[in-house]
Order: structure tokens, then sequence, then C-alpha cells
């Protein structure tokens, strides 16, 4: 199966976020993210607007939770996301408490794994018996630069875990290509999208690339 190809709205308003949305950024994209910024400068309810314009798209709440989990997933879920996302820093009874607060509701929403910085594969074991079992491995926004050699062989080794594996940070149409042959679960884009002339022919391209790579 070909990689997902999600957009990550990190727009400082609702009503900018709605805006890349239209002229098609909608239907094109599999996912929708509520990204961190978005979260951050408008609060949880974003995401349960963006649940409201869009009943039956997958969509995934980026908070990057990292402590208090039974609280802030609460808030998160009230928007009913496909995902919400968990920061590896985090103490291990938060991860669990968000896992918990997730079957308590009775709710199928996955818990993601955000990988930045320093982390083990032992402790990936151990997520997995938590319940969580994707990863989304980052290259910082806030890195010059492409992905280096050393993040991609993460990504090849995450890849043989048995776990679904997420990619983001600085991806665009040309770079899409640093993955091919993985069997990498989705493809996040933000700026790539959001800042081009044509935001929907952009995703559009991006989409088309990856199912020339990777095939439908
Ligand atoms: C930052 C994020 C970004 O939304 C994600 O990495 C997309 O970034 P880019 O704009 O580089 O595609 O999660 O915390």
């Amino acid at each position: 199966m070909r990689p997902l190809l999600q957009i990550a709205l990190d727009e400082l308003t609702m009503e900018d976020a709605f805006k890349v949305l239209s002229n098609g950024v909608d239907e094109i994209v599999d996912i929708i993210e509520c990204g961190t910024i978005l979260i951050a400068s408008q609060g949880c309810k974003v995401v349960e607007q963006m649940r409201e314009r869009y009943p039956d798209k997958k969509l995934v709440a980026d908070l990057k939770i990292a402590d208090s989990g039974k609280v802030m997933a609460g808030m998160l879920l009230d928007g009913r996301p496909d995902y919400l996302t968990v920061i590896c820093a985090a103490n291990q009874k938060t991860m669990k408490a968000v896992v918990d607060e997730i079957k308590e509701r009775k709710m199928t929403t996955e818990a993601q794994m955000e990988l930045y910085g320093n982390w083990t594969f032992e402790e990936l074991e151990v997520w997995k018996k938590i319940g969580i079992n994707h990863v989304v491995l980052h290259h910082s926004v806030d890195e010059k630069g492409g992905w280096s050699q050393a993040e991609l062989e993460l990504v090849k080794r995450l890849c043989q875990h048995d776990i679904h594996v997420t990619v983001t940070g600085g991806i665009d149409y040309d770079s899409i290509t640093l993955f091919k042959g993985l069997p990498i679960f989705c493809i996040i884009a933000g700026r790539s999208i959001r800042k081009a002339a044509d935001p929907a022919k952009e995703a559009q391209r991006m989409k088309d690339r990856i199912i020339e790579l990777w095939g439908e």
C-alpha cells in the first residue's frame, strides 16, 4: 500500500486553516492534521471544529502530549480525532494515561509517538506494550537542510519493527523520493503544500508522485 498524504495545518487561525483546505486540498489529501501551532494558538476546540466540517475525513490532533495524559487526551478526544500525538520524552505513565483515556471512552483513536531527540529501540518495545504502535519520525522544522543519511537509516530501521512509521519535517515533492521502497504509513507535508502558489495543485502533484513511486 502506498504511503498516505497528510497535510499539517500549522496556521495561527482556523480561518486560515480552512482557507488552505479550500479549492480541493481537503479532497486530495488522505489525512488532515490540526497542527501543534494551530492547537497552541486556538486551543483544543479546533479539533472539534475540524471534525464538524469534515465528519468523514481522517483527522490528526497533533498536540504532542508531554504530561497530564488523561486531561490532555480528553480535551483532544472531545473532537473525535482518528489519531492523537504523544511526545517520546513523556513519562511512560503519561503515555499509558493517554491510551487508557481512549479505551475508557471506547474510541478507536490511535495514539502516535512523536520521535524527537533521544529515544531508544528498547523504549519502542515498551511503547508497543502500552498500546502505541505508530511512530512519527521528525526532521525538526528548525533544522536547516534536508534529511540526513542517519535519519534515513533510522526510518529504515523503524520500518523493521512491525509498527506504522510516519515521516515529517521539510518534506516536499523532490524529497518524497528519499523514502522510495520503504513501507511508510504516511508522509506529512506542511509548508510545501501550504506555501505553494497553488496548494491544491501541489498536493495533487505530491500525491501523484507517491502513487508513481509506490503504486496505488
Ligand atoms: C512541527 C510539525 C509540523 O507540522 C510537521 O513537521 C510538518 O512540517 P513541514 O511544514 O516542515 O512540512 O509537526 O511540530
